[in-house]
């Protein structure tokens, strides 16, 4: 062995691996196996697009219990708010029901809602409706009782 043709085996090809060098491939190799195990679709249902998800659901979560305080406290609107009824009883319940139980346009109650439960959400579509039948409240109402309504449909699904 070590001869051929002349050709010598390089003595140093004979060493052994040095321990530190063995482990540190094991481990990496182990590191690997468990990477692609964890984040796999196809064993843990673990995709990019469930992380985004869980975080906008926490990001959604706080919005809400900021403008639930916001609301509660009086800090957005002072009482501009109080206007809300009274705006939703004549221009939203012949769609949306006296209690915002619904009839032509969807029930107001939640939890779910097609285009969203933020306060932000709620003013955006009074604003500018929908393609769906939801007429735009912008230029009628303004915008200062755009937000007392949309308050009002807020605070009743929320509190
Ligand atoms: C002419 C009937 C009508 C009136 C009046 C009306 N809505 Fe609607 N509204 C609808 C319909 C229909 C939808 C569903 C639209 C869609 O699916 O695109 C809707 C949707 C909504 C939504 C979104 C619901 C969701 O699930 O995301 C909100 C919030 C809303 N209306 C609030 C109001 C408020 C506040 C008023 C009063 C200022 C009002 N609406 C007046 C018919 C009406």
């Amino acid at each position: 062995m070590g001869e051929f043709d002349g050709i010598k085996e390089r003595e140093e090809g004979k060493n052994k691996m040095p321990l530190g060098m063995a482990v540190l491939f094991m481990v990496l190799i182990l590191f690997g196996l468990i990477y692609l195990y964890r984040y796999m679709p196809q064993t843990t249902g673990w995709t990019q697009a469930g992380q985004y998800e869980r975080k906008m659901e926490l990001h959604k979560k706080a919005v809400i219990t900021h403008e639930v305080k916001e609301v509660a406290s009086g800090a957005s609107e002072g009482g501009k708010a109080d206007k809300g009824p009274d705006i939703y009883k004549s221009d939203c319940a012949m769609c949306h029901g006296e209690n915002l139980e619904g009839g032509i346009g969807p029930a107001l109650t939640g939890p779910k809602f097609i285009y969203g439960s933020t306060l932000a959400d709620h003013v955006r579509v009074v604003t500018d409706g929908t393609q769906n039948g939801m007429p735009g409240f912008g230029k009628q109402l303004g915008a200062e009782k755009v937000r007392a309504v949309a308050h009002y449909v807020f605070f009743r699904h929320t509190k």
